[in-house]
Parts: C-alpha cells; sequence; structure tokens
C-alpha cells in the first residue's frame, strides 16, 4: 500500500520505518526543518534501538522518503496515518492543534477517496468531533480509524513487531479490515471497535498503568512509616497473577511524553464531562509528591541543600531513551538549583536534549565518575544498566562526605553500598539499610 505517515516523531518515524520493512511505499511528513533535514541525510534525529538499521535499509531500497509537502504526499496516498504530538497545555488539556492543522490540509488537498488512521493519543470523542469538523467536509470520501498507539520508547521497534493487541476504531468493518492488512505479519490480537471506544482503550491503559506505579508508592512510602521493605514486599504483591509484576517498581515515580500528559488529559475529558475522576487526580497528585521528597531526602541527609555538591545519575525519563520530556530529573535538578545546591548530572544518550531544559550552572556530561567528582551526595534518576554496575569503590574515592546515595530507582544494592561506606537511602527500603 502507499501510506504517508505525517509527523517524524517517536511513534511516527517507527511506524514509517516499519511499515516501509514490510514492503508498504511510505512518504515520512515532517514540518520541522531541522528534523526533516536530518532524516534526508541519513541520520535519525532520535534515538530508538534498532532503529538505525530498519531506517538505512528501507531508504536504501526507496521504500521510505520523506518530505514537508503533505499535499503533495497525499496524491499518492491509500492511506495517511497521523502521528503528530498532542502535548499537555497549562490546565492539563490536551493541546490539539496539531492535530486540527494536519486534518484541515488533509481534507483541502483529498482528490481522491482514502483512509485516514489516527495514531496520535487524542481524547475520547475526539474522532467523531475531527470527522464531523474536517473530514465529512471533504470534496470525496474520506474513511477515519482510530488505531491507537502503544509502543514503549526505548524499544519502540520491538513493540511494534510483538504488540499485546492491535486496538482498530472504526465505524465500517470493511475500513477496519483494510487497516488490520498493515500488520499482517505481525502476530497479535487484532481487535476491532467503535472509534470512542478505541480512543479510550489508550487512556485507560495509560491511566491503569500510571495508578499501579503511584499506588506502589504509596505503599513504599508506608513500608518507611512502618518498618517494612518494599523490595520485598512489591515482588511479592507482583506474585499474584491477578496484578501482576509489571510497574510496581517504587521510587521517584513515572515520566516521559505519554503517562503525565495521558493522565492529566483524562482527569481533563472527565472534569468536561461533570465527571470527578477522584482515584485519577491522586494518582497524578502522588507522582508530583515523589519528585518533592526525592528533594526532602536529600535535604535531610544533608542537613540542607545550600552549596552542597549534588551529582544527578540519569537525566532520561527512562533508560534506552534520550527523551527527557517530563522526565523527573529535570525536575529535581532546578528544585536543587532553587534550593541553593550546585548539581552536576550524567547521562549516556539526554544530554543534549536536557542541555536548554536546565538552568546553564548544571554542569553536564556523559560521564558519570566526572560528575562525582568532589559530590557529597549522589541521586539516581534514571536506572541505566552502566549506572548500576559502576565502580562504587572508585565512586566513593571521588567523592566527599556525607557520601550519600539516593537511590530513586532502588536499583542499587543498599547492603553493598552501606559495607563502602555510603549513606544508603531508597524509597521505602528498610532502614537498616541506610547506613
Ligand atoms: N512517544 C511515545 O512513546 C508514544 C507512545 C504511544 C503513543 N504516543 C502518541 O503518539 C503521538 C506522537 O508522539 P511522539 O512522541 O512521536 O511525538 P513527537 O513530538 O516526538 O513527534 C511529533 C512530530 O510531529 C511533527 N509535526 C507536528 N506538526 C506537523 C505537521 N503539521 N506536519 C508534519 N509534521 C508535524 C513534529 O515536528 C514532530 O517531529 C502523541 O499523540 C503521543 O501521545 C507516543
Amino acid at each position: 500500500m502507499k501510506i504517508v505517515v505525517v509527523g517524524m516523531g517517536y511513534v511516527g518515524l517507527v511506524a514509517a520505518c516499519c511499515l516501509a520493512r514490510s514492503g508498504h511505499q511510505v512518504i515520512g511528513v515532517e514540518s520541522a526543518p531541522e528534523k526533516l533535514s536530518k532524516l534526508r541525510s541519513g541520520i535519525l534525529p532520535l534515538y530508538e534501538e534498532g532503529l538505525e538499521e530498519v531506517y538505512r535499509k528501507t531508504v536504501e531500497s526507496q521504500h521510505l522518503s520523506f518530505t514537508d509537502d503533505l499535499r503533495e504526499a497525499i496524491e499518492v496516498a491509500d492511506i495517511i496515518m497521523i502521528a503528530v504530538g498532542t502535548p499537555s497545555l497549562p490546565d492539563g488539556r490536551v493541546d490539539l492543534s496539531q492535530v486540527y492543522e494536519v486534518s484541515g490540509t488533509i481534507c483541502e488537498a483529498a482528490d481522491h477517496p482514502f483512509i485516514v488512521v489516527m495514531k496520535s493519543t487524542v481524547p475520547p470523542g475526539t474522532g467523531k468531533y475531527l470527522i464531523e469538523r474536517f473530514f465529512s467536509k471533504a470534496r470525496v470520501p474520506i474513511s477515519y480509524v482510530s488505531n491507537p498507539e502503544f509502543l514503549r520508547e526505548g524499544i519502540a521497534v520491538w513493540d511494534w513487531y510483538h504488540p499485546d493487541r492491535i486496538v482498530v476504531g472504526c465505524d465500517d468493518a470493511r475500513t477496519a479490515e483494510k487497516v488490520l492488512e498493515l500488520y499482517s505479519d505481525i502476530e497479535a490480537p487484532k481487535v476491532t471497535m467503535d472509534i470512542t471506544s478505541a480512543e479510550m482503550v489508550k487512556y485507560a491503559s495509560n491511566a491503569f498503568l500510571a495508578t499501579k506505579i503511584s499506588f506502589i508508592n504509596e505503599i513504599a512510602n508506608l513500608c518507611e512509616l512502618v518498618g517494612a521493605d518494599i523490595k520485598a514486599v512489591a515482588p511479592a504483591v507482583g506474585m499474584d497473577k491477578r496484578i501482576g509484576p509489571h510497574f510496581l517498581q517504587a521510587g521517584l515515580g513515572y515520566g516521559g511524553s505519554c503517562f503525565p500528559k495521558d493522565t492529566k488529559g483524562l482527569d481533563f475529558v472527565s472534569t468536561f464531562n461533570g465527571y470527578s475522576f477522584n482515584l485519577l487526580k491522586a494518582v497524578i497528585e502522588v507522582n508530583a509528591k515523589q519528585r518533592i521528597l526525592a528533594v526532602r531526602k536529600l535535604h535531610k541527609l544533608l542537613g540542607g541543600l545550600v552549596g552542597r555538591r549534588i551529582a544527578v545519575l540519569g537525566l532520561a525519563f527512562k533508560p534506552n531513551t534520550d527523551d527527557i520530556r517530563e522526565a523527573p530529573a529535570i525536575d529535581i535538578i532546578r528544585y536543587l538549583v532553587d534550593e541553593g545546591a550546585e548539581v552536576a548530572a550524567a547521562d549516556p544518550l539526554a544530554i543534549r536534549n536536557a542541555a536548554s531544559q536546565l538552568p546553564p550552572c548544571v554542569k553536564l556530561s556523559p560521564d558519570p565518575y566526572e560528575v562525582l567528582h568532589g559530590a557529597q551526595a549522589v541521586l539516581l534518576a534514571t536506572e541505566w544498566p552502566q549506572f548500576i554496575v559502576l565502580d562504587w569503590g572508585k565512586v566513593k574515592g571521588l567523592m566527599r562526605e556525607p557520601f550519600v546515595i539516593v537511590d530513586g530507582r532502588n536499583a542499587l544494592d543498599p547492603e553493598k553500598l552501606t559495607e563502602l561506606g555510603f549513606i544508603y537511602c531508597g524509597f521505602g527500603v528498610l532502614p537498616k539499610f541506610r547506613g
């Protein structure tokens, strides 16, 4: 099929590359000049494991090309996939301006029937609204399908080929079948439903996962008060098949481009519809509090923050990505700097993205040992594997008293670090490990 994918971000670029690898003829449309020129000159504008190879091969075989001219790209399209950003507005509402702009252009330029597939995460009800406002008004028939994306950054290419399910929301069975043909080489349950339900599946899934994270963080906070150890509690809770082991890691909470904006977006949709989603409001509040908790732990263990030297390990919102959107580390570093601390931070991939988001006084380096030099405390904010296996004896030699470690991901070995002479502090980890 001839497919146009609009928006070459984490979702659109992965979709474009993988669809091209499946043999489709794909045009990727990107409006940001810098990104487009990179894509055209053989450089990936973002990091995703395994994407480089798919990108090179599909460009070489001429299955994939890039443009900023959506109108021209549409001329040959069977399917137009929208994968533009849907960020949060300050009041929590979802900013749909990119979706509206693309939808408007598609309608104006449409000169033959095709299918519009919405990959961007849009609030329940958006599809119906887009049909009413744009697609039903085009000169030619345009079918609309909601096809939410569940891939995880860092392993997005793997997820593309191994999804837990493929959801297609559409009012017409033949159109749904045609869209499912895109995934004919992927073995996964394929579920069809109406458009608004498909949109809700995406929000409900992310809200539920965020709930698990905030829930286990509340339990960890309670563990600290009653003297229980979350590192023993959480895995045992997760062994219950009805609960499952995933998203039960206590610590700094969720970040990234999806959970924060999707939870806030669903909360807004609820309020807009006259419903108070109290559970979701608590999930959002707990998540915000975990970041402040990290600052409080550092404050307490260092006896204040003014002039204290703190190394932050990890800037990306999770390992294996360069994405720093809503990353806990960014908020925490800003708090620490505001409170007078001197902060240096390391990350293997996210330095470039983080630099523009942080005060210039924050020293950044890809080398953890460099930022640990002279630090009195270290905060592990992202559990990059290379940080877990640092030579902690060497780290101790580089740091200064009182040798504090705040383990924001409960990923380090408390006993080993305590033995080395560190003051270890996790989230909900038993006090005996705190030195
Ligand atoms: N990132 C994820 O892990 C993930 C997972 C599932 C779903 N989603 C959803 O997918 C959507 C895209 O997410 P993302 O992380 O890829 O976003 P992104 O911000 O990384 O990428 C969006 C891209 O669209 C481009 N763009 C905006 N307007 C355009 C236009 N008019 N024409 C052409 N290009 C345009 C932007 O320049 C940008 O490169 C969002 O709705 C998001 O919620 C994201």
